[in-house]
């Protein structure tokens, strides 16, 4: 009897050391990420990469700038281990602000293409969004569209709607311009734009849409994920308004699409490098590639992967053929500029 009890005592301890130790390894193991991207479809593939692999993922969201400034500020006591922002702008400040780790990955490097990653492995891209012309076929002509730059010929007075300068996909949009352009042709375009505003920039990139399909406006710069979301959206109109309207390409004979990625990272000061870069391998594999493309409808980064059907229907585009760093070296003279020639 007490034999029995004994073993089954040492038993039962083993049994909760094996769970406590799991427990412990479990908590160690949680990964924390900072992100900027406000969609629910992020939050099922972080449950499917906790569902393979018993990885926790905290998830804490907030603006781009305020997240690079809480890297900073937070320094070694950080609790990230992986950084995500809708913005390869974003991503190469943080590389600059030393707040990135380089990461060595056979597979990442083989799930994401040169022209999407950093040249240091400091960051890889996820997905890929073309900012473009939304048009309301009744009221304009594919033949009337050609670039950007056209939209500030007085053809387009109070016709273009676009939301505020504050906005980041603007701000990396203009840093694209100052990367091709140059200052001063930069200005003029900034300067012939809002000569065009069918009103003063508001809302996001939904509400233009929405403007062009009330008539406020004819055009609208926006990007197209947006296009794929509201028609299969739960709201009626926005279905609507996704199937009444069209998507223009714009500079496909010129300087090309703007393009952005999101993108991820691992921090600088991460306990659990191992982790992150497993969450990054995952990020980028085709399963969850797949996913973003069919729920977010943005361009998956792995050329293995296919675009959602809506993406392929608008058919193929030239883009920027620039180093996306660029979105970051020129993002705060874009904010200046924008400023300047009245771009709310
Ligand atoms: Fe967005």
């Amino acid at each position: 009897m007490n034999k029995f009890i004994l073993i089954l005592s040492v038993f039962l301890t083993g049994l909760l050391l094996t769970g406590c130790t799991l427990g412990v390894e479990n908590d160690e193991r949680a990964l924390t990420v900072y992100t900027d991207r406000h969609y629910d479809t992020d939050q099922e593939l972080f449950d499917q990469f906790t569902e393979e692999t018993g990885i926790a993922v905290n998830v804490v969201k907030a603006g781009s700038d305020e997240l690079i400034n809480r890297l900073r500020t937070e320094g070694a006591d950080t609790a990230a281990d992986v950084f995500i922002v809708a913005d390869a702008g974003r991503l190469h400040q943080a590389k600059e602000n030393d707040l990135l780790q380089a990461v060595e990955s056979d597979v990442i490097t083989a799930n994401v293409p040169a022209n999407y990653r950093d040249v240091d492995n400091q960051w890889f891209g996820l997905t890929v969004r073309a900012r473009v012309i939304v048009f309301h076929p009744d009221r304009v002509s594919e033949d009337d569209l050609s670039t950007y730059e056209d939209l500030t010929d007085p053809k387009w007075n109070g016709r273009v709607v676009v939301r505020s300068s504050a906005n980041i996909y603007n701000q990396s949009l203009i840093a694209s311009f100052l990367s091709i352009n140059g200052e001063s042709a930069t200005r003029s375009f900034i300067a012939g734009l809002v000569a065009n505003f069918a009103r003063t920039p508001e809302g996001n990139d939904r509400d233009q849409a929405k403007a062009v399909m009330a008539g406020l406006a004819d055009v609208a710069i926006m990007n197209t994920y947006y296009m794929g979301k509201m028609a299969n959206s739960s709201d009626p109109y926005e279905v609507e308004v996704a199937n009444a309207l069209r998507v223009f390409f714009p500079n496909q004979d010129t300087t090309g699409t703007h393009v952005n990625i999101s993108g991820a990272a691992v921090t600088k000061h991460s306990d659990n490098v191992a982790e992150a870069v497993a969450f990054i391998e995952f990020l980028t594999s085709p399963t969850a590639q797949a996913l973003f493309a069919e729920a977010n409808y943005e361009y998956p980064v792995n050329p293995d992967v296919d675009a959602a059907e809506l993406l392929e229907s608008w058919g193929d585009f030239i883009a920027q053929d620039i180093p996306l760093t660029d979105l970051g070296t020129f993002a705060q003279e874009a904010t200046i500029l924008m400023d300047e020639e009245g771009w709310n």
